[in-house]
């Protein structure tokens, strides 16, 4: 495996992207894991990130000179690069301009970095600092007209570095030369693919089961459904999904849910009916966060209580499986794979299990990001309309319901839900089958209706109507961190409303919110 060290937030991440689509399995340390526990995790690569930082600040981030004689092959990026120099001996200083975005950089001399690559290439550059002086041993492999020391390599100890980002798409032979590394350099293979990763992830979950029994929270999202569907293949009936229907859910979604897993997957199926009891909970409370805490609770007691009943029979319920994904690991700073755990943030996946209940953890999908883990659903047979499921907040449309909850608005949401779920599916498909691209520029990554606590006076026929009005909220985005309100066709726009008005009784109004994120966030509670 390849082991990225990460010298600045989420810049480890794309390069161990780049590897593992390669075919090459790569985990994230943080940048200051010692040579120790670096030589224990016995890999066969070490590529060194970008970072915000300038080396030679107070606070800047630093590696363990060891890391660099341990004879693994290493490879720097921009602040990578700079490090690697600094702490073998050589120096680093401003250039006149600094470079950001494509560069053309000259290369000198053989290099198998570079393998047979044309000896000027568009790279893509984004630093201020620059190497000025390389380290004993080193040659300099190619420049610019700003950054006399655009990559440089000491190849008998196999170290490579390279100011510019190979990982970012805008470096012409980026790739080439990340695969270079790879296989030609470091004598790597490409043994990362879906197959090796289900057998793997199989045979990792029934040795740590054995022949106990597990329990999962399912909620129908991408990544219990994926758990769901890798437990049901390596310990089948020894797996139970607990399905907590809070009646928070959109419309058919249950029902989907139930379906694939009982029908596809061979697995015991518990589906908690709690509807009345959410709504009975939710009487009244109009309090954003209030509602997501009962809710929350709630789903925990629920869960809780099928554990208990299904324990009655005298065999323990063990292990407990949940859909933990890569990313959520590094930002907790947890270092499973170093074996050292430094917390910056608490993993947020954890769960306080109340008095007297304990289960073991599973999560396969640790080591996964979030399209890894579509990818796998859909090796593992799992439907689109699961694989590729937008955001949902667990508190469902609960917060979505503005003011108190109650039947009547649930059943107008869904439906007027339902309506605009259906024509921007039609819409995004459309532009998959233009553009050949899921999540292309103008593709609607989230899109719900939201009903407010209001209603307002309409003429539908001859008559008067005192209704309520929907709102559609519809936003670009690929992380949920920001948002753009999509611009969606008038003409969609007017099927939608038209839909709504003319199919939901209790609905005689359609309004658009056009905010993006920030200022306001996706969801409106
Ligand atoms: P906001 O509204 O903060 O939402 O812009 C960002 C993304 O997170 C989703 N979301 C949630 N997801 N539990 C979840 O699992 C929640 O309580 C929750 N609240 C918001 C939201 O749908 C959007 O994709």
């Amino acid at each position: 495996k390849v082991v990225v060290l990460d010298f600045g937030a989420q810049y480890g991440q794309l390069i161990a992207r780049r590897v593992r689509d390669l075919g090459v399995f790569s985990a994230i340390v943080p940048c200051d894991v010692t040579a120790d526990e670096l030589s224990a995790m016995n890999p066969s690569a070490i590529i060194l990130s970008g970072g915000p930082a300038s080396v030679y600040a107070e606070d800047a981030p630093k590696i363990d000179p060891g890391v660099l004689e341990l004879g693994i092959p290493v490879l720097g990026f921009c602040y990578g690069q700079q490090i690697m120099a600094v702490t073998l001996g050589g120096s680093v200083g401003h250039t006149e301009k600094g470079e950001y975005g494509p560069a053309v950089i000259v290369r000198q001399g053989e290099s198998a970095l570079y393998g047979n690559t044309p000896a000027e290439q568009t790279v893509w550059m984004s630093h201020r600092d620059a190497v000025n002086r390389v380290p004993e041993g080193f040659v300099i492999t190619a420049a610019t007209d700003v950054c006399p020391v655009a990559s440089m390599e000491c190849a008998d100890r196999k170290l490579f570095a390279t100011q510019f980002h190979p990982e970012v798409r805008h470096s012409e032979y980026g790739n080439q030369l990340l695969s270079n590394f790879l296989f030609n350099i470091c004598g790597l293979e490409a043994t990362w693919t879906m197959d090796s990763i289900i057998e793997d992830s199989v045979a990792a979950i029934r040795e740590q089961v054995g022949s106990d029994r597990v329990i999962l929270g399912l909620s129908g999202g991408v990544d219990s459904s994926v758990v769901a569907a890798l437990c049901a293949r390596a310990i089948g009936k020894q797996l139970t999904c607990v399905f907590v229907n809070h009646g928070l859910l959109r419309k058919n979604e249950p029902e989907e849910v139930e379906e694939v897993f009982t029908k596809q997957f061979d697995v015991d199926f518990v589906h908690v009916h709690a509807e009345e009891r959410y709504l009975k909970l939710l009487e009244g409370v109009c309090d954003p966060e209030a509602k997501r805490k009962i809710i929350g609770t709630q789903f925990w007691n629920e869960f809780f209580a099928v554990a208990k009943e299904l324990e009655q029979d005298g065999r323990p319920v063990k292990f407990l499986a949940q859909g933990t994904i890569y990313p959520d690991i590094i930002e907790s700073g947890a270092r499973k794979t170093g074996g050292k755990a430094s917390t910056i943030k608490s993993h947020h996946n954890l769960i306080p299990f109340p008095e007297g209940v304990h289960f073991d953890l599973i999560e396969p999908l640790d080591h996964f990001f979030k399209d890894e883990v579509r990818a796998l659903g859909t090796a593992l047979g799992l439907p689109d309309h699961i694989v590729h499921r937008q955001p949902f907040p667990g508190p469902g449309l609960a917060i979505r319901i503005i003011g108190a909850v109650d039947a009547e608005k649930l059943e107008i949401l869904k439906n007027a839900d339902a309506i605009v779920r259906e024509e921007l599916d039609a819409y995004n498909q459309k532009l998959f089958e233009e553009t050949g691209e899921r999540n292309s520029e103008h593709a609607c990554w989230q899109y719900f209706a939201v009903l407010p606590d209001i209603k307002s006076v309409g003429v539908m026929g001859d008559e008067r109507t005192y209704a309520r009005p929907v709102i559609l909220r519809a936003v670009e985005s690929s992380d949920a961190m920001t948002a753009d309100w999509a611009k969606l066709p008038y003409d969609v726009l007017a099927k939608v409303s038209g839909r709504i008005v003319a199919e939901v009784p209790g609905a005689n109004r359609v309004c658009y919110d056009i905010t993006s994120k920030p200022p306001a966030t996706i969801e409106w509670e």
